[in-house]
């Protein structure tokens, strides 16, 4: 029998420190998250000073304990791959660098990865028979892309956001609404005691693209949220049911028409706000094909994505060298 692949990967994009062990791809062995959640929530989002030296204290106890998790030693690691980009660029070098001291120290190969492409490759570690050509929607913080996918690694950007992504727009229109950090749970969850029939909010429809915009139905919660009031009928519930339901509608519309032009067999969903309930079942509702999303714990970052994606790379002997640097603003395709 041929010897297993065990990739490790290293996630430390924005405000998690991550670190797993997967073999050949598909099964997790570990997938440690070390999240900084409740220091950022303080401040109303991510500082990123505060992230990289948050990484730096964490980072070395969690590879330890993917390794030790996973019940394996360096001997059984194969390649390690980190995330070079996109994110902030200080949280970045600290898994990279990390990364690039360890393949120097221990011989190892390094592969670097796009993190927007371990958030698809989050839907390999869950048992899908996936086929190519299919099409993705990436809805994360900081990025809504819709991607054709034709081939492992192989991308072509359909549409993107033109303004906030789709996980901004939840976190902005929480702080609107007096709601913690991140957004989008706290969102799902006041959006479920609300009427969203009761507020018809905008939709940007940006007819003849697969493009999106949101930072218009933005301001149009702001206004609404500024004229609310006890004698209202419209509440705060209201607002968050009908917002989400714009996003949603949005998202689901488009995702549909890509899957009909290019005549996919199932539809992926990856990023944070995948973990949205109702932009799941309207997806399951609406696409018409079956449509593929990761369990809540492999939708936000994680470092068992990272080696996904990693171990396709090293499978088709992509290496990085150890001068590979971070890049904040690294595009997928
Ligand atoms: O992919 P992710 O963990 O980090 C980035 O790479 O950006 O995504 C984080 C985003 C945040 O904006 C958060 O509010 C959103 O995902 N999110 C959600 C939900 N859970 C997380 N948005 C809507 N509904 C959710 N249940
Ligand atoms: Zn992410």
């Amino acid at each position: 029998m041929s010897r297993a692949i065990n990739v490790l990967g290293i996630e430390t994009s924005c405000d998690e420190t991550s670190a797993a062990v997967v073999r050949d791809g598909r099964e997790v062995l570990s997938n440690i998250v070390a999240s900084q959640m409740d220091i950022h929530e303080a401040y109303g989002g991510v500082v990123p000073e505060v992230a990289s030296r948050q990484h730096v204290l964490a980072i070395l106890p969690t590879i330890q304990r993917a390794l030790t998790t996973a019940g394996v030693g360096w001997e059984d690691i194969s390649c390690i791959a980190p995330t070079r980009g996109p994110g902030l660029i200080g949280a970045l070098l600290v898994g990279l660098n990390a990364a690039k001291g360890i393949a120097f120290a221990r011989h190892l190969p390094l592969v670097g990865v796009n993190h927007l492409e371990g958030h698809i490759y989050a839907n390999w570690l869950i048992g899908a028979h996936i086929e190519f050509p299919t099409v993705c929607l990436i809805v994360s913080g900081a990025h809504t892309d819709l991607v054709l996918m034709t081939d492992h690694n192989t991308y072509q950007l359909l549409g993107r956001t033109l303004d906030d992504a789709a996980g901004e727009a939840f976190d902005k229109v929480a702080r609107i609404l007096g709601l913690g950090y991140p957004g989008g749970p706290a969102i799902q969850k006041l959006a479920a005691q609300g009427d969203p029939s009761k507020l018809k909010l905008p939709r940007a429809w940006l007819e003849g693209t697969y493009d999106f915009s949101f930072s218009g139905l933005k301001t149009a919660v702001l206004r609404v949220v500024e004229r609310l009031d006890e004698t209202s009928d419209l509440t705060r519930a209201d607002v968050a049911a009908s917002f989400q339901e714009s996003v949603v509608d949005v998202l689901v519309t488009k995702t549909k028409r890509a899957a009909e032009e290019f005549g996919v067999r199932q539809v992926l969903l990856a990023g944070g706000v995948a973990a949205n309930a109702l932009l799941r079942s309207e997806m399951d509702r609406r696409i018409g094909r079956p449509v593929i999303y990761p369990p809540l714990s492999l939708c936000t970052d994680n470092a068992a994505m990272i080696a996904a994606a990693g171990y396709y790379r090293f499978m088709r002997g992509d290496r990085s060298g150890l001068d590979l640097d971070a890049t904040a603003n690294l595009p997928l395709a």
